[in-house]
């Protein structure tokens, strides 16, 4: 079945994976946001449905991006998928470094889905969060990751949250806290790192959720990691 579906942070890494695994289905309109859309542009042009349009979460222009969504009727699937990861020792941290991981992880998140509300699917539809097993209670803890880690809990549970607010809608919200996947992310904070995933195979395991399980689980904060806690 056809699907239009918006994945915001859609240029590199998994986001990338995620905008190519869901083109391969001819029938769905894929719309992907981020900053570098020239990359976009250049990594899709062969994916004749996929757009790709600006969006800066740090700088979040609610009225631009409202004229975007607009004009890309009823949304059935939001993937927030955009993060910002800084890894510096806890008292080197800077108000700036907070603000910014913030922002993109956590406030800008909210922000956007308070904008694609309206142009969601009323009639069911299903907005994923991607955050970190970092932010995930109880799991394993690495030095230097408070501001990314804290924004990425905050991403859970707002989860939470809105799908209580929510729950009498046909709009159901759910959170997949990732492990360690092979990205340029995870590359520039622990270098040398082997991930036992790679984007491609995470990005399917994100589609087939986005797809299917919306319509069984709501408000829920999942692990998706190999490694206990
Ligand atoms: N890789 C891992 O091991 C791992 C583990 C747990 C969770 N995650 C989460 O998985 C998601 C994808 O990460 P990744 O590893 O694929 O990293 P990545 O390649 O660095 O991708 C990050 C994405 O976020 C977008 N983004 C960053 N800042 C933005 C801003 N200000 N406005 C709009 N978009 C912005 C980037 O696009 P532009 O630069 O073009 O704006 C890019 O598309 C993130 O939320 C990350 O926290 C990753």
């Amino acid at each position: 079945m056809s699907k239009n579906i918006v994945v915001i942070g859609g240029s590199t890494g998994i986001g990338k994976a995620i905008v190519e695994k869901a083109a391969q289905n001819a029938e769905n309109n894929i719309f992907a946001f981020s900053r570098q859309k020239e990359l976009m542009s250049k990594n899709f042009k062969s994916l004749n449905n996929v757009s790709v349009h600006h969006l800066d979460l740090e700088h979040f222009s609610g009225p631009k991006f409202v004229t975007d969504i607009e004009k890309l009727g009823p949304i059935d699937i939001l993937i927030n998928n955009a993060g910002f990861l800084i890894k510096k020792e806890f008292d080197k941290l800077s108000h700036e470094d907070f603000v910014r991981s913030y922002q993109i992880n956590a406030i800008g998140i909210m922000q956007v889905v308070q904008a694609v509300l309206p142009a969601m699917n009323q009639r069911g539809s299903h907005i994923v969060n991607i955050s970190s097993m970092g932010g995930f209670q109880g799991s394993m803890k690495f030095p230097g990751l408070a501001a990314y880690s804290t924004s990425k809990a905050a991403l859970c549970s707002f989860t939470e949250l809105f799908a209580e607010e929510y729950k009498d809608s046909n709009i159901k919200m759910n959170c997949l806290c990732l492990g360690a996947v092979q990205t340029e992310m995870l590359e520039a904070a622990f270098p040398g790192f082997e991930a036992p995933h790679q984007p491609e195979q995470i990005a399917e395991y994100i589609y087939d959720f986005s797809c299917k399980q919306g319509d069984f689980l709501n408000g829920k904060i999942i692990p998706v990691s190999l490694s206990t806690p």
